[in-house]
């Protein structure tokens, strides 16, 4: 066989790790060697909770916070700057020194965020291969968006008709669209720019390969829908205990950045079946005080019993999310705080009811692949457009509606948890649809399914260009 030698370079943050090493084993298990990339401060994290998975690889960058991120002299243009100088550095080193070794690097995958990537691949005719992290949807949005086809002012926004309908994609709202392209977005990563390098770096290539986390049936349209790009459903990225069982041992991603608890399991077996309301905002959201106590009063009123990811204060951070709690006892008696949990166990625990989620797109396909129905609660970025989808699309969850100031009050909370959990006919309907999912999720994994196929296909194309 072919010698083939994959350099994976992905963005230091949780929801880009998870399915790039999830990829990336599968990649191993099929014979291909992986040289994995990222910061060292990602690196150190991972490798003291979890430890990375076997088999990899690793190399690292500084990102120029090798000891963790205190907010107060966090300089995000900076830390752009760093990973782009130092992440580039590295992975020519990388290119030069495995060639010198006899196993030269046959493709270049780059998750999110990493534009500068291609280019690197660019300086040593390698091929290269985006691995898109988030929907086929969200990423077409931001293809038309860059290439010109539609723009948005703050009059569309306050303006409740307004939508718009963008070729394959369902009709949008402005409050659907990616907050990044809105005109007043909170983006302090300048996530945006990097979505612009990406989208005109693949319009610079032919036919560029960009790996999407999605499957046919999930998107059928925005999978096809440009022309110019080759676009290939490869997910669900999910360990393989929780999808086609393949591996019973590939039970996490095994790259946790936080500490975790295992406290919750006894208590989640003690729970009636269906019962249970897990609530997470994912890796990266820091809810204001306000909203934090409107969301506890919500989960008490609900007389359920809760599970809440309440994140510890890390390394370097002074602020706590618990700390934003003045309620904690009450809480405590109910329901379940805790820092971070394995998610995918938690959501396929049969205690399990409805899952409160900031509609990451991790999260929302670990919704699906669990047959869970959902609360959607989007804040920022692709997740007002996951939401839309939860909602409209896939019909496996409801959106909450902030008041006018922004805020999701606690009795909006209760209403919409006991919609998708309570008697009625809508809930039965969302409870169905996320069962369908579930399965629908595994045939696109499983032998013969449309992911399996299309990743065979790749690698088979990588195995012919290294010939
Ligand atoms: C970020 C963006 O916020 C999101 O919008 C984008 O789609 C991906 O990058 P994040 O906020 O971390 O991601 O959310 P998400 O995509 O849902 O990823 C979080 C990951 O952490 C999931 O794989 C989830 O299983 C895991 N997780 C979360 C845990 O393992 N334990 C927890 O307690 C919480």
């Amino acid at each position: 066989m072919v010698h083939c030698h994959i350099l994976f370079v992905t963005f230091p943050a949780q929801g880009h790790i998870n399915p790039s090493l999830q990829f990336a084993k599968r990649l191993i298990q099929m014979g291909v060697e992986v040289t994995f990339v990222t910061s060292l401060s990602a690196h150190r994290r991972m490798t003291k909770t979890t430890g990375p998975p076997k088999g990899f690889n690793f190399a690292t960058f500084s990102d120029g916070y090798d000891d963790g991120i205190k907010r107060s002299d966090f300089d995000p243009k900076k830390y752009m700057s760093e990973i782009r100088n130092r992440g580039s550095q590295t992975l020519r080193e990388i290119i030069n020194a495995s060639g010198n070794e006899g196993r030269p690097i046959t493709c270049l995958v780059y998750s999110l965020l990493l534009p500068w990537a291609a280019v690197v691949a660019r300086e040593f005719h390698i091929s290269a291969a985006l691995l898109w992290i988030q929907s086929a949807t969200v990423l077409d949005i931001y293809y038309y968006y860059f290439n010109g086809c539609f723009a948005i002012n703050v009059e569309n926004c306050e303006d409740p008709s307004w939508s718009i309908e963008l070729p394959g994609l369902p009709l949008v709202k402005s409050h659907d669209l990616p907050s990044f392209i809105l005109p007043a977005n909170s983006d302090i990563f300048n996530t945006l720019q990097s979505f612009k390098e990406h989208v005109e770096t693949l319009d610079e290539e032919t036919n560029p390969t960009v790996l999407v986390n999605s499957f046919d049936s999930l998107e059928p349209e925005a999978l096809k829908v440009i022309d110019k790009y080759n676009l290939i459903g490869i997910g669900p990225l999910i360990p393989s205990a929780f999808l086609d069982g393949k591996d019973p041992s590939d039970t996490s991603f095994g790259g946790d950045l936080f500490d975790k608890s295992n406290a919750y399991t006894e208590w989640l077996d003690s729970k009636p079946k269906s019962s249970v309301v897990y609530i997470s905002f994912g890796s990266r959201l820091s809810l204001p005080k306000r909203q934090m106590e409107e969301i506890a009063r919500g989960l008490l009123e609900s007389c359920r019993p809760f599970l809440w990811v309440v994140r510890a204060k890390q390394n370097g951070e002074e602020e706590r999310e618990e700390d934003k709690l003045s309620c904690m006892e009450e809480l405590e008696q109910q329901g379940m705080v805790v820092p971070w949990c394995s998610q995918l166990e938690v959501l396929s625990h049969p205690s399990l009811g409805s899952f409160v989620t900031h509609c990451g797109w991790n999260s929302t396909l670990e919704s699906l692949i669990t047959g869970v129905p959902v609360v959607a609660f989007p804040h920022w970025s692709d997740q007002t457009t996951n939401a839309k989808m939860i909602e409209d699309m896939w019909k496996t969850g409801v959106r909450v509606k902030p008041n006018g100031e922004g805020t999701v009050k606690g009795d909006e909370l209760k209403q919409c948890i006991e919609m998708v959990m309570g008697g009625g006919e809508r809930g039965e309907e969302m409870r169905r649809n996320a069962r369908r999912w579930k399965d629908l999720a595994r045939e696109a994994v499983n032998e013969g399914g449309s992911s399996n196929k299309t990743l065979k296909a790749f690698v088979q194309e990588i195995r012919e260009d290294g010939q």
